[in-house]
């Protein structure tokens, strides 16, 4: 049963037959870090193609590697060996088109919340209107009318999640990379912006790598799953999830007997438990 609704969910729904732009490429990918003279391979041998509008969600054990991967990709970090591709051309540094979402709370305790919104429009010399016109629609898209003029330390720790996600998505990077951005928030409220958080990408077009160490984030909010392995870091497989729709819920994703399976699946994979599906290694 379990095995069967695993094979229905990849028909049709594989990554690799999507004829969208390659946006993020990972060739290759290895990265060691050295710290009093001991050594850690962080990412061993990583390959990942991402496709425009895609939703990749990375998940695996602490350590694997996964925030490595993000800074790589966002330009933060040059891998030691291999190569990160954006639209084709080597990634060499931090830029406008790949926006992060920091592990670490990352909003400035100084500026009200819409202060915090237009930072990156104003640094970008955004015209005065314009930014005003965008950061409403931000803070109506994150549900925080009414809370534009107050400070972080006014704001739970869910509206102050909602803020920094909202800040990265103000300037329209191409690519947004979010580092575990809701591993601090409580269990409904993280639902809550989870489900904000689909209905905000399909809103606005952009193409999502999100990082977390849960299975049930990563099924829920991913196109697709890579599920990555610690010491060394490596991808074992990557696992499509089948559509569910914008408007999907946590309710829907619970009864839904695909996903269960599937999230088990990713679940024993990510313990280290199973050995990977041999169609999708090395993807
Ligand atoms: N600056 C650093 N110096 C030395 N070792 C590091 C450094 N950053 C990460 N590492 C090591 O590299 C490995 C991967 O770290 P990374 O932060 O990418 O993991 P992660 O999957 O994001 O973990 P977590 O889920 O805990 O955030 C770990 O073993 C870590 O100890
Ligand atoms: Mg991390």
């Amino acid at each position: 049963m379990a095995a069967q609704a695993i094979k229905s969910a990849y028909d049709g729904a594989s990554p690799a037959i999507s004829p969208r732009k390659v946006l993020l490429q990972a060739v290759d990918l290895c990265h060691g870090y050295e710290a009093r003279g001991e050594k850690v391979v962080a990412l061993d041998n990583v390959n990942l193609t991402i496709h425009e509008g895609d939703f990749v969600t990375v998940v695996g054990p602490s350590g694997c590697g996964k925030s490595t991967l993000a800074r790589i990709f966002a330009g933060l970090t040059m891998p030691s060996s291999g190569q990160a591709l954006y639209d084709g051309k080597l990634i060499q540094g931090a830029s406008k088109e790949r926006g992060m979402v920091f592990q670490e709370l990352a909003i400035l305790p100084w500026r009200t919340v819409a202060g915090n919104i237009a930072h990156g429009l104003e640094i970008a010399g955004t015209p005065k209107a314009e930014r005003a016109r965008r950061v409403a629609e931000l803070v109506s898209l994150i549900g925080l009318e009414g809370f534009e003029d107050k400070y972080p330390r006014e704001l739970s720790g869910g509206m102050r999640q909602r803020v920094a996600v909202a800040r990265t998505w103000a300037t329209k990077p191409p690519v947004i990379l979010m580092d575990e951005p809701f591993a601090a928030v409580d269990a409904i409220t993280r639902i809550t912006l989870q489900e904000e958080l689909i209905r905000l990408t399909h809103a606005t077009n952009r193409t999502v790598v999100f990082i977390t160490h849960s299975v049930e984030e990563a099924v829920f909010l991913g196109d697709y799953v890579v599920a990555m392995t610690a010491r060394p870091g490596r991808v074992l497989e990557i696992v499509p999830i089948p559509p569910m729709g914008s408007e999907r819920t946590w309710e829907d994703m619970i009864k839904d007997p695909r996903i269960e399976a599937i999230s088990a699946h990713v679940f024993e994979l990510v313990r280290g438990r199973k050995a990977p599906t041999a169609r999708n290694e090395g993807h």
